[in-house]
């Protein structure tokens, strides 16, 4: 791969330059271009610095079940946690959120190869199940799941209902532990449900597409207070004005505070993301999504329940003592990605190279960080200094943007829009791989130049970056690379 070679030279002379500044500059008709991820340390993955014993112990047995892969019964060798389907799009937490390090987004064989191929062809035929592999789904391409945009009827046209959710890619049909097996009532049982018609949706152009967000440093992104992010909305008018940048926060609609997880900001806790992706992305029913999931508004055939609701539950029969063991999975999931520490740059302020350091100026400069604000504090934490009063670098207000019609999704969310996202946090950008809501493009060029569409809020700052010299871009190129 030519372009693995170029990241990996850049890499070195931009390593190098560490050292031995002046860092590299482009000759003046060369045009900037992506260095690629960053190699070298994984600046990601760890727990957050001072937990106390205690906290770590917890964490540690969180790591083991979001590590954890599924099956129906849980019962099979390897496959030891229960729930699995009737309809899932992976059977491990850690299969999605994988790379640089666990907890993660998408894996990448070509950028890391020990990550191995996109783990969504695997599964699809994994322990006898048949699923044909959708026709956006490749094993060099980004784990992803689909949306429908509206509600079919049942002749395959779009009823003009929004629909939304997510449609599992593949089902437990023909899964041995799905077939011919002991289901609810204890009679023996084999599952029926086939996949939903992705080739024909397609064609419709009803479906969306969204990759795996990291989850590095969400229980700081949850600790910060619904004052703070409100007060970034309001400041830097002016020149946010003259830019065209509004933006404003999505809000659960029954309690009214700020949600903050997801490409549309759509979620309020970590605890409700576990749950709803133990449910939606493996078909795990649990204590906050109770009952098994079917295609909505379809219930899920009774052939395919196998197990008492909720399949994942409190352990209240545990008679060891370890107390990590009592919680219920999707408890011990928050607890995981709360104690996950937000990821390490390559370097910081003036001990980074000339060309990042000059990057980290132009993105302030023009106006970048107005939507990507470099970081937030978090407020006294129930879970202990670790979390408290900290800087979380994020790179983002947390509030929604219109973004025009390239990067539309057509999926309204809370009070998001069909083409409004949350400023994706950037923090551990410098050794992702794939970039924007459904993974459309590996190459930070490209995913900057997609802010510029017919009433895109980042219009004004698009036009301020492209009137830059290549070497600039280039610097604000390398500073992204060195998040
Ligand atoms: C099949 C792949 C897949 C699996 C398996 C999966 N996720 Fe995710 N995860 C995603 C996708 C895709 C998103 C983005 C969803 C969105 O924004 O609508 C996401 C987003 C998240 C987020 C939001 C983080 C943020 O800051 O935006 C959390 C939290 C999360 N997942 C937790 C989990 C947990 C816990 C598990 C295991 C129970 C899990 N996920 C399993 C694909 C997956
Ligand atoms: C109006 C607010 C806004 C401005 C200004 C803005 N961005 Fe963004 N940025 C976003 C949003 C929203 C997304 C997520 C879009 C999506 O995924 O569809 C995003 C995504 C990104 C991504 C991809 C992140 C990922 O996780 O895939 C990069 C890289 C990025 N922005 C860099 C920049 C740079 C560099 C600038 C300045 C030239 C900039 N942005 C200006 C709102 C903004």
């Amino acid at each position: 791969m030519k372009d693995t070679r170029f990241a990996l030279a850049f890499l070195f002379f931009s390593l190098l330059s560490c050292v031995l500044a002046p860092a590299v500059h482009l000759d003046a008709q060369v045009i900037a271009r992506d260095p690629g991820p960053r190699g070298g340390k994984v600046g990601a993955g760890q727990p957050v610095r001072g937990l106390t014993p205690g906290q770590q112990r917890f964490f540690n047995n969180a790591l083991s079940r979001f590590l954890e892969v599924d099956s129906v019964g849980g019962n099979l060798p390897g496959e030891t946690g229960k729930g699995l389907g009737p309809g899932f799009n992976g059977n491990q937490c850690a299969s999605c959120h994988a790379q640089p390090a666990t907890g993660g987004s998408s894996p990448s064989r070509t950028a890391f190869p020990f990550l191995g191929p996109n783990p969504q062809i695997a599964v699809a035929n994994l322990d006898g199940a048949s699923n044909n592999i959708p026709f956006f789904i490749s094993e060099d391409g980004p784990v992803r799941e689909a949306r429908f945009k509206y509600f079919p009827n049942p002749g395959g046209v779009l009823s003009g209902q929004r629909d939304g959710g997510v449609h599992d890619l593949f089902t437990i049909q023909g899964r041995v532990d799905a077939t011919n097996t002991p289901g609810i009532s204890g009679h023996l049982q084999t599952c029926q449900l086939l996949q939903p018609d992705f080739e024909k949706m397609g064609q419709l152009g009803n479906l969306s597409y969204r990759i795996p967000t990291p989850l590095f440093g969400g229980g700081l992104i949850e600790n910060i207070p619904d004052a703070t992010i409100e007060r970034n909305m309001v400041s830097a008018s002016a020149a946010k004005l003259a830019l065209g940048i509004a933006g404003h926060p999505n809000r659960n609609p029954n309690d009214g505070t700020i949600t903050r997880f997801g490409w549309k900001a759509q979620n309020k806790s970590l605890q409700l993301f576990a749950a709803e992706a133990y449910s939606v992305e493996m078909g795990v029913s649990n204590e906050v999504f109770p009952s098994e999931r079917g295609y909505p508004p379809m219930p899920p055939p009774t052939s395919c329940l196998f197990n008492a609701t909720p399949e994942d539950g409190t352990n209240m029969e545990q008679t060891g003592t370890d107390p990590t063991a009592v919680p219920s999975d999707i408890v011990q999931f928050g607890n995981y990605m709360r104690y996950l520490d937000q990821p390490t740059p390559a370097c910081e302020g003036d001990r980074c190279p000339p060309s990042v350091q000059s990057g980290h100026r132009l993105f302030i400069g023009v106006g970048c960080a107005l939507c990507h604000i470099q970081s937030m504090r978090t407020t006294a934490s129930y879970y202990g200094e670790a979390l408290s009063n900290k800087d979380a670098n994020l790179y983002s207000d947390l509030l929604v943007h219109h973004m025009g019609p390239k990067l539309a999704d057509d999926i309204i969310q809370g009070s998001a829009g069909p083409d409004e996202f949350r400023s994706a946090p950037l923090w551990g950008i410098g050794q992702r791989v794939f970039f924007l809501h459904d993974g459309r493009t590996q190459d930070l060029v490209e995913a900057i130049a997609q802010h510029a569409s017919p009433g895109s809020e980042a219009n004004g700052v698009m036009t301020r970056f492209n009137h830059l010299t290549e070497n600039e871009k280039q610097d604000i190129l390398n500073f992204l690379r060195s998040l």
